[in-house]
């Protein structure tokens, strides 16, 4: 009997998307595992309960049927605290679980014993590209922002040259040129705008020009050592945001629409945006947060919200990607399914879990009852005391 994988519908608020897909259901099903699936749990994302029948999935009614005796669990969000419950001891929990966000998940989980890899830690190394999640979320989403812009602009982005005038094109400036920002810059010049970009990473430059892109910051001593090893920002000093800002002031009252993904990992995102710089904008100029749920860069955008200050639409949606579920789900299965091709032993088809591997490292969060990650386990500390 091969290996039980469990893929239950997500129940969070705003969550469209699932953790497979009928290709890597195919998949699973030819490594030998026996794969359940919940009931609709694929229908936001266009996958029917059929087509997964016919990849070789046994669907079954609830979530509590589905994770019944259960090796594996497959999910997007992490399950909530009745879910927990019905989640088999020592089994494995797979998904993204926030636990930066969701302060309480991975003790919740250590005390059901169950063990937990969170997807948003597997570090950046070639060898774990097609597992990173970040990634193929990210890049999705800075395309759909670019959409989410139009739908707000009153104007076209390309230029127009008719015979009953001619229309100019659409600026748009995009703050945060990591993969978000970059499919964001060139989401806008296939639509035609002009597009600049900034960020504190100087290897986002020479990207962001060879996508035809302008690059707008001051480039200092600090800005040239302002990335880690990991290739993430650093929090930049009140004097670099300073001149930062007042370079972005100017440039902004000038701008149509920008577009923000500023992020610093295990923080809240920086404030990029002032209420002053809004005011500076055009009537019907179009702001996109996209670092909304990490505390947002615009000081003026609401999290869930489509808000208007001064004529300017501020553009607040929360979970991006899972506003095209369908092409969100395929690439996250695509990723578990290349993470679980790391775990399952191809000749004996059990599960064969090396946790000296630098990925299954970065990835899990619990084990046998307690928190092992080395990013939390300090914080596990300090609530016992
Ligand atoms: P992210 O989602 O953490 O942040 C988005 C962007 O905001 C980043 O480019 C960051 O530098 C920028 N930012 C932060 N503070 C800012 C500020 N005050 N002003 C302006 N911009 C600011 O980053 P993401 O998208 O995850 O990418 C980070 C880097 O990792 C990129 O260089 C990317 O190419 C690289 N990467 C490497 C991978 C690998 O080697 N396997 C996989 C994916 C990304």
């Amino acid at each position: 009997m091969g290996i039980k994988i469990s893929i239950p519908k997500e129940t969070a608020e705003n969550e469209r998307r699932v953790a497979a897909s009928p290709e890597s259901v195919k998949k699973l099903v030819k490594l030998d595992c026996v794969v359940t699936i919940e009931s609709n749990a694929g229908k936001a994302s266009a996958f029917s309960d059929a087509i997964y029948k016919d990849a070789g999935a046994k669907i079954v009614k609830s979530f509590a049927d589905t994770v019944k005796g259960a090796d594996i669990i497959l999910k997007v969000q992490a399950p909530s605290t009745n879910e927990i419950k019905d989640i088999p001891k020592d089994s494995l929990l797979i998904a993204m679980l926030a636990p930066f966000v969701n302060k309480s998940i991975l003790k919740d989980l250590a005390k059901a014993k169950i063990d937990a890899f969170s997807m948003e830690f597997v570090p950046r190394i070639s060898r774990a590209q097609s597992m990173d999640v970040l990634s193929s979320q990210s890049n999705l989403a800075g395309y759909k922002s670019v959409l989410d812009a139009a739908e707000y602009y009153p104007h076209a982005f390309p230029m127009m040259m008719t015979a009953a005038g001619t229309i100019p094109p659409a600026k748009v400036f995009v703050m945060g040129a990591g993969v978000a920002g970059l499919q964001a810059i060139a989401t806008a010049k296939r639509l035609g705008a002009v597009v600049s970009a900034t960020d504190v990473r100087p290897a986002a430059k020479e990207q962001v020009e060879s996508l035809g892109a302008s690059f707008i910051a001051v480039e200092d001593d600090e800005f040239k050592q302002a990335e880690t090893s990991g290739g993430y920002a650093k929090e930049m000093s009140a004097e670099y945001k300073k001149k930062q800002a007042e370079l972005v002031a100017q440039h902004i009252a000038k701008q149509d629409i920008v577009i923000t993904t500023a992020l610093i990992p295990g923080r809240p995102a920086p404030k990029l945006i002032s209420a002053a710089m809004v005011k500076s904008m055009k009537a019907g100029s179009v702001i996109v947060d996209m670092a909304v749920e990490a505390g947002g860069n615009c000081a003026s955008s609401k999290a869930g919200e489509v808000v208007n200050k001064h004529d300017v639409s501020i553009v607040g949606h929360l979970n991006i990607p899972s506003r095209l579920a369908a092409d969100a789900s395929a690439l996250y299965a695509k990723n578990l399914l290349n993470l679980l091709n790391l775990i399952i032993d191809k000749e004996s088809k059990a599960l064969a879990i090396d946790y000296e591997d630098e990925i299954i490292k970065g990835v899990c969060m619990t084990k046998g009852g307690e928190i092992i990650h080395p990013n939390f386990t300090e914080t596990k500390k300090s609530e016992e005391e």
